[in-house]
């Protein structure tokens, strides 16, 4: 089985749902509460492990209780968690996230995911044999990514960059990336001088833009080419947190697993297409068997 290393963050996500966002200065009732695994690293690395891939683990908790569940979670989803490390005196992140109208907002504390070191992930370099390809996303230290990104590059391993949240990233980084996979906005803030189309046109079968409900947008050389999301109802759209995580983890397995670019998207957004019908990050995300391809 390919396997593939997943370095980024662990965080437990606190969901309100609410019918009213407040003011400043005022209080409003929501109507739910919810603890779900989340992390955009850790959400990653269980859609692929779901979709048919061996995962391996790298990142941070703090060293308290919620850092013992975040690992637990990872070897529960069957992820090798040898390079996790607990952080003295840190808290584990967490994100606060608001449910409203069908979408999201969210509030990260990072804590310990940026207590992550380069050192770190250099002193874990020597287990790193035979990986199909490596997964990172901006919620640990920059210097870590770009670190990864040289040695990536140095060995021929392919590198998936999910540049959520949104950052500046130089030519010469996106010269040594694999897949790039920012959303709508993500892009934006990545190309302000390109409109979208612009953009994936620059960077053939590079550049893959997830456009959420619209599905995902590419250029494989020869034209623009859009691949639509799953078409679901209103109704059967519960939580579409995590669903770009989905959409990253399972386009990153199936590649792995040897399928084309225009049918690993395709895969990717049905994954997406079901992990938003359940409350959570990680809950819909959906195994192989229920995948076609
Ligand atoms: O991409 C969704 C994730 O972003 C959530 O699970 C939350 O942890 C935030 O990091």
């Amino acid at each position: 089985m390919p396997k593939i290393l997943v370095v980024g963050s662990l965080s437990m996500d606190y969901v309100v749902e609410t019918q009213q966002i407040p003011q400043q200065g005022e209080t409003v009732f929501g109507t739910q509460f919810k603890q779900f695994f989340g992390g955009k690293g850790a959400n990653q690395a269980v859609a692929a492990r779901r979709a048919g891939v061996e995962v391996a683990f790298c990142g941070a908790v703090g060293d308290d209780p919620l850092g013992q569940q975040l690992i637990n979670n990872l070897t529960d989803n069957q992820i090798e968690t040898d390079h996790v490390t607990k952080i003295p005196a840190s808290a584990s992140g967490t994100a606060h996230i608001t449910l409203f109208e069908g979408d999201n907002r969210i509030i990260v504390v990072p804590a310990a995911n940026q207590q992550l070191t380069a050192s770190f992930i250099q002193q874990c370099l020597i287990d790193w044999e035979n990986l199909s390809m490596v997964i990172l996303q901006n919620e640990i230290p920059q210097t870590v990514n770009r670190a990864l990104i040289d040695r990536c590059c140095e060995r021929g391993i392919p590198v998936l960059y999910n540049p959520a949240p949104a950052t500046q990233l130089d030519s010469e980084i996106i010269g040594q990336i694999t897949y790039l996979t920012p959303n709508e906005e993500e892009c934006k803030a990545l190309f302000s001088e390109l409109s979208i189309e612009e953009a994936v046109q620059k960077y053939p079968n590079q550049l893959i833009v997830t456009l959420g409900a619209q599905g995902a947008i590419y250029h494989d050389g020869q034209a623009v080419c859009k691949v639509p999301a799953m078409s679901l109802t209103k109704e059967q759209v519960v939580d579409t947190t995590g669903a770009g995580d989905t959409f990253n983890g399972a386009f990153a397995a199936a590649i792995c697993r040897n399928l084309s670019l225009a049918e690993a998207i395709q895969f990717a957004n049905q994954a997406a297409g079901l992990s938003v019908q359940k409350l959570g990050a990680q809950t819909g995300m959906p195994y192989l068997d229920a995948l076609s391809g």
